[in-house]
């Protein structure tokens, strides 16, 4: 059953009920409903649960939602139901039960018990491995865990492996778009100034921190210097206005758009100009502004500029990668060099939607094209950045938990697909 939760019960009213809330796997002492805004109430991933029942007398009902990653309820005898944010479940006073969701997965909820006289839980045996291996298929790939890993950036922030990208996504719906994506556990939000969006981007953040319940240090908001700014005073001063117009405290990583502007890219040598931005990208990071600092579209020969010149290495390369276009050489050059490379436009901008051959591959595994094409681009280590600001997108980019087989992602490597079409015309996709 889906249905809004302040529809089932009305929250503020003291006394009528009892938040309660997990952290892991630790069952909280109550808290009193009213006392506690569930805003306030910091939803922590849980993880697998117990058969446990809820006793009372006069109450003990109790109604659970889910507010982040996914999982699993199922009442003794019933058929498991898969849980999502936003799903929400009555459980009758003295029903065995279980809900969470698998070791490497979680999901987060908050419940809710009718008053009454001598409530109690009783916790029964642990849910087992076989518990979860015996769910349909289709429904463990539904898990969205991947929301849950983070790779780790050489300076020791992490970073979460699946982002969304907001490229061509307007100010006035990206803060929509991106407290939607935190609502379904998204914790990584990719942004430029060349996207026009990071106010709206940053009043998302600002208002998925609210109603996810999550601490901004749970987050990881990038933005990205314009490609046009190779001067050390127009640097400082954009990366100042990128905080003022995200207005989140800091950011998480901040990146040269690209080594040359887009009207002359891959043209002439900026290498001096990519020098002066990165002293303030470096200044700003010391400062405690920017967490990490990083390049994108950068070839092996700008990443060597930097490296050899800075002080801070890159942390980071974004780069297009998809299946279609796997630039193997840059990739291998940037783990050689501990750069994390992130990778955009992993659906190719839309276009992989049509061919056939993908779609073949996709079928075998019973995933939908994008989901093959993220799971790809996770597949060969690399942060995933897939676009969209429809949820339902942005629920089915997140549920990839299956393998691409050694054979399969040989095939994907291996496949040429850079025809972007109408696309074409972006610097980016001119094959340059
Ligand atoms: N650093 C750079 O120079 C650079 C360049 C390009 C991109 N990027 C970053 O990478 C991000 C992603 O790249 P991108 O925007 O080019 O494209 P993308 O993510 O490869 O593809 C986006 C397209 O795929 C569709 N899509 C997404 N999920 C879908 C789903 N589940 N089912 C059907 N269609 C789906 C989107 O449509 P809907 O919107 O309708 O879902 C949109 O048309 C950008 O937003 C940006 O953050 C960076």
């Amino acid at each position: 059953m889906t249905a809004q939760f302040d529809q089932i019960f009305p929250l503020g009213e003291p006394n009528d009920v009892y938040a309660q809330y997990f952290i892991g796997q630790s069952y909280l002492a109550p808290l009193t409903g009213g006392d506690v805004p569930v805003s306030n109430v910091t939803f922590e991933p849980g993880c697998r649960n117990n058969w446990h029942i809820h006793h009372g007398t006069g109450g003990g009902d109790q109604v659970l939602m889910c507010t982040a990653g996914s999982g699993w309820y199922q009442a003794e005898g019933e058929e498991p139901v898969s849980m999502e944010p936003g799903t929400v479940i009555r459980v009758p006073e003295g029903t065995k039960h279980w809900h969470g969701a698998k070791a490497h997965a979680w999901f987060s909820h908050v419940a809710f018990i009718t008053p009454g006289e001598n409530l109690s839980n009783e916790w029964l045996e642990p849910v087992t491995d076989a518990v979860y291996d015996e769910l349909p298929p289709d429904e463990r790939r539904r898990c969205m865990s991947i929301l849950n890993e983070n790779y780790t950036l050489t300076n020791g922030v992490e970073i979460p492996k699946l982002g969304l990208g907001t490229w061509f996504i307007d100010d006035a719906a990206a803060a929509d778009a991106v407290r939607a994506a935190i609502e379904l556990g998204y914790r990584n939000i990719d942004t430029a100034q060349a996207y026009g969006n990071e106010r709206g981007v940053g009043e998302g953040v600002r208002e998925g921190v609210r109603s996810a319940g999550v601490a901004r240090e749970q987050l990881f908001v990038s933005t990205k210097l314009a490609a046009e700014i190779k001067d050390h005073d127009e640097a400082v001063a954009a990366i100042d206005e990128s905080l003022a117009k995200l207005d989140i405290g800091y950011i998480d990583l901040m990146l040269i758009h690209a080594p040359q502007p887009w009207d002359d890219f891959r043209g002439g040598d900026y290498s001096e100009g990519n020098l002066a931005a990165w002293r303030a990208l470096e200044e700003a990071h010391r400062a405690g502004r920017i967490r990490a600092i990083g390049v994108s579209n950068f070839l092996p020969g700008d990443l060597d500029n930097i490296l050899e010149h800075g002080t801070v290495a890159p942390h980071v390369n974004q780069i297009l990668v998809h299946a279609g276009n796997t630039p193997s050489a840059l990739l291998e050059y940037c783990a050689a060099k501990d750069i994390l490379v992130e990778a955009y436009s992993p659906i190719a901008h839309g276009e992989i939607l049509k061919n056939a051959h993908v779609a073949a591959i996709a079928e075998k595994y019973g995933v939908s094209v994008p989901q093959l094409c993220i799971r790809y681009t996770l597949q060969l280590g690399t942060v995933s950045l897939p676009k969209t600001a429809n949820p339902d997108h942005m629920r089915s980019n997140a549920q990839v938990d299956f393998t691409i087989s050694d054979e399969d992602v040989r095939a994907l490597r291996e496949l040429d697909e850079s025809d972007y079409g109408d696309a074409s015309a972006f610097p980016v996709y001119s094959g340059k």
